[in-house]
């Protein structure tokens, strides 16, 4: 890939232009401090990882989150989000900030993934909102329960939880149908019940570092009750 150096170098052009006019705007020295702001009116809290050298974002594009995710994400997420794989979660009409929240977290680290990662790396702030903008306007395939056993401690779990151990229900943050709440709390209906099993012990076990709330509630299940809600939630519609 000798594409990379050029879009590093353009990056750099353009962090040093934003840099240049703010510093024209501000009247500060171009070589002076970093933070524009004065101590009295400090900056609005940045919604967007502050590692990123950001280059603005723009508004949303969807024809080109579409072409992007269409040539480098759906051969394991599948048509439209709705990945038909176990293991590769469905995107299909999850919330646009959460999955920006999430490539961002792969991006940085704070969601280890091996295979994520890397795809994370090579999209810009302006990509991940182009492909969260697409994927969020995609109708999700219903999914299906499989386990007859454990169906009923899923939704007994979902829906009430676990009084004796302080265990909220779900359906307090994830909303009754599993459709969640934008834009914190995300879509679980339908997901694959391989990946939201593997996430939930994610959270249990460390490994997901991303959200402390959702790993206080994980570490109240043991592995047959993860299950159990994991299958459930697969057929939430
Ligand atoms: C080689 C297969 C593969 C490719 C290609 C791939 N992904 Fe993934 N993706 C995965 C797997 C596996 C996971 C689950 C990672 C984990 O266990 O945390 C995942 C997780 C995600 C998640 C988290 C979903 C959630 O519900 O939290 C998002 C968002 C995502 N991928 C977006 C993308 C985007 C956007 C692209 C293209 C730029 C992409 N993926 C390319 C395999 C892939
Ligand atoms: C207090 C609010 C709250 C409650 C209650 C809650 N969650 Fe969550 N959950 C969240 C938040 C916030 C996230 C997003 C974490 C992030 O940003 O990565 C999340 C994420 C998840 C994810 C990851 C989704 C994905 O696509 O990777 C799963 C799975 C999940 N929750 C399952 C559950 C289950 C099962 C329960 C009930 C036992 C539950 N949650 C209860 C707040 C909550």
């Amino acid at each position: 890939m000798n594409k990379k150096p050029a879009s590093l170098l353009l990056a750099a052009v353009l962090a040093m232009s934003a840099f240049l006019s703010v510093a024209q705007q501000t009247g500060a020295p171009a070589g002076g401090a970093a933070t524009p702001a004065t101590a009295a009116t400090p900056a609005p809290a940045a919604p967007v990882a502050p590692a990123a050298p950001a280059a603005p974002v723009g508004k949303a594009d969807i024809a080109a989150g579409d072409a992007k995710y269409n040539a480098v994400c759906a051969s394991c997420h599948g048509a439209g989000g709705n990945s038909g794989t176990p293991a590769n979660p469905r995107l299909s009409q999850q919330h646009p900030a959460y999955l920006v929240k999430q490539l961002q977290e792969f991006k940085s680290g704070k969601r280890p993934s091996p295979i994520m990662q890397g795809f994370a790396a090579q999209l810009t702030e302006q990509d991940m909102a182009n492909i969260g903008a697409y994927l969020g306007a995609q109708q999700a395939k219903p999914g299906f329960a499989k386990d007859r056993e454990l169906v009923s401690l899923g939704e007994k779990i979902y829906r009430g939880g676990l009084q004796d151990r302080q265990l909220p229900a779900c359906t307090g943050c994830h909303s009754p149908n599993g459709a969640g709440v934008p834009a914190q709390y995300p879509r679980l209906s339908g997901q694959h019940a391989d990946y939201t099993y593997s996430q939930l012990v994610a959270f249990r076990d460390g490994v997901r570092k991303n959200s402390p709330q959702m790993a206080q509630i994980a570490a109240k299940l043991n592995d047959r009750e993860i299950r159990a809600v994991s299958d459930y939630v697969a057929g939430l519609r």
